[in-house]
């Protein structure tokens, strides 16, 4: 099977993999890991979300985000837009591309996007149509391509159905999510030979979050099938709020040294890459580290009073 030459790395790290943080970054931080992705080459991140603050408080600062970044020139910067309440949010900071998502589970989707998947299409209907209106390109999202942490195993069919669907609104790519990270190559394979009878290949893309330690398994699985797409987070960070048990994304680092390994090309810098890795993680630690201490600091405090 001849593998792709090139490959896009669609960067997640700011949107996917900072909303499942239980202690939000600042602003500027967010912009400072921004801007750093950018330098590494990236072509496409994932800058933030417009969902309610309810239901993801760790994004409800992600107009300012946009607004604060240094752009690079060349550089996606994308965002997730359930409804049209988001996508004028999202256009009025800047975003260059948006991004709305569906699942191919019931449940999901229920609780993901408080809607059914017929209803979330009928959501993203206009969403599609004033992107279009704008020349803004919108790229879809299917969550639970393999299996659902509600409901179990994924047909193939259903990921299929709700793919199909969206490219047929005018989603220029098509991202499949394994959200619980559960596919293993066999799974994966069987779920791409489905999804491509209804969009083909070169408008899809994978993206996998790494439970069992199969993303990278996954991802040459889907090479091999011609993906040439591959979504992943600095330093693995990341998971979905509404996914109980996922781990983060695979990591942009290990799925750039697996690209370098086989000759694939991605103009994106692997050491500059782990550089970012390393500072995001400190930053994290630091900030998890000193809200924890305020927190037990005002425990102790309002026992002592
Ligand atoms: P809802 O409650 O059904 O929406 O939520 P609603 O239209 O009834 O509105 C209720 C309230 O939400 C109103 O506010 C709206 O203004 C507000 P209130 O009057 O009560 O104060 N609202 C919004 N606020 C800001 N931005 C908006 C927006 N829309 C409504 N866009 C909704 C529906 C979709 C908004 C909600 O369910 C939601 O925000 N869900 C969050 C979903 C999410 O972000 N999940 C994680 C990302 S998906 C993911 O990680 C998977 C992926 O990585 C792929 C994979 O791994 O599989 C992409
Ligand atoms: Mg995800």
């Amino acid at each position: 099977m001849r593998l792709p030459r090139q490959v896009t790395l669609v960067e997640m790290g700011p949107r996917d993999g900072l909303q499942n943080e239980t202690h939000p970054l600042s602003v500027v931080d967010k912009v400072r890991l921004i801007e750093r992705l950018a330098e590494t080459g990236l072509q496409h991140i994932e800058a933030g979300s417009f969902v309610s603050p309810k239901w993801v408080p760790q994004m409800a600062d992600s107009g300012d985000v946009l607004r604060q970044i240094n752009r690079r020139d060349g550089v996606i910067y994308s965002a997730l837009t359930p409804n049209m309440q988001g996508f004028e949010q999202a256009i009025a900071a800047g975003a260059d591309q948006v991004a709305v998502f569906a699942a191919a589970s019931e449940t999901f989707s229920r609780k993901n996007i408080n809607c059914s998947i017929d209803e979330s299409l009928e959501r993203f209907a206009p969403v599609i149509e004033a992107a279009k209106a704008k020349k803004v390109r919108v790229r879809g999202y299917v969550s639970t391509v393999v299996g659902c942490p509600y409901e179990g195993r994924i047909a193939p069919d259903a990921v299929a159905k709700v793919a199909g669907a969206l490219y047929d609104l005018g989603c220029y790519e098509i991202s499949l999510g394994d959200t619980i990270g559960i596919g293993t190559p066999l799974s994966v394979r069987s779920m791409l030979t489905a999804v491509s009878t209804r969009v083909p290949i070169e408008h899809l893309a994978v993206h996998f979050h790494d439970t069992y330690g199969q993303a990278i398994a996954n991802i040459y699985a889907a090479l091999e099938e011609g993906v040439s797409v591959v979504d992943s987070s600095v330093a693995g960070l990341g998971g979905c709020p509404y996914a109980p048990g996922a781990a983060g994304n695979v990591a942009t680092e290990d799925v750039l040294y697996l690209l370098q390994g086989l000759g694939i090309r991605t103009d994106v810098d692997l050491k500059a890459m782990a550089k970012v890795g390393w500072a995001i993680c400190d930053r994290l630690e630091r900030s998890n580290r000193s809200k924890v201490g305020a927190a037990l600091h005002a425990r102790e405090h309002h026992s002592k009073a």
